[in-house]
């Protein structure tokens, strides 16, 4: 197993103040903390309740996991940004996945990757996306004779047409894929 980064240095960065975080949820974390009894050694299953409370780790709650679990808050950090799993930015209103497993890749995944970057503005896995939109890339959704597919908003998207291009437009601007589109543009929006 890979190890986590270890840091005995001291906190580089300052606290944020608590008050960004609403108070109900900081009380939830310190009794999540408590059921770990204050371990350091629940570090990482600490963070995943927290993740699961919040839907991301803000700045805030990672200073309030190092300072009950007596860690420094660069160790807190570092772990935090070492595994995938964890996401330090808050998600966005809308998320959408592009397979780039083998059947899809081979039908085209990685272009379509591309011309939903081109269309969004934003890049492949950037979690913060362009602030309404987020894409990023799994490994095979168990549909590969569906191959291409997308997730938008977790619902799977079929056979995405990549041998034409007028009709992969049509496709992606009715999934609200759209520059500039916001909430209310895409599918399951307001209108
Ligand atoms: S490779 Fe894409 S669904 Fe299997």
């Amino acid at each position: 197993m890979i190890a986590p980064p270890s840091a005995q240095s001291p906190p580089s960065a300052p606290s944020p103040p608590q008050a960004e975080l609403p108070a109900q949820a900081v009380e939830r974390t310190t009794r999540l903390i408590r059921q770990h009894r204050g371990r350091a050694d629940a570090l990482i299953e600490v963070l995943h309740q927290v993740q699961e409370l919040y839907g991301y780790l803000p700045p805030g709650a990672l200073a309030q996991v190092a300072r009950e679990l007596k860690l420094p808050l660069s160790r807190v950090h570092g772990v935090a940004s070492f595994y995938h799993l964890f996401r330090l930015e808050a998600p966005t209103a809308h998320r959408c996945a592009v397979c780039l497993g083998t059947a899809c890749f081979v039908k085209g995944g990685g272009e379509l990757a591309a011309r939903i970057e081109q269309r969004l503005g934003l890049r492949l896995d950037d979690a913060a996306g362009n602030g309404t939109w987020a894409l990023e890339h799994v490994s095979c959704l168990g549909a590969c004779g569906q191959a291409p597919v997308l997730v938008v908003d977790g619902r799977l998207e079929p056979r995405l047409p990549m041998d034409d291009p007028e009709a992969l437009d049509r496709r992606l601007s009715a999934l609200g894929l759209t520059a500039g589109a916001d909430a209310a543009d895409a599918p399951g929006g307001a209108s």
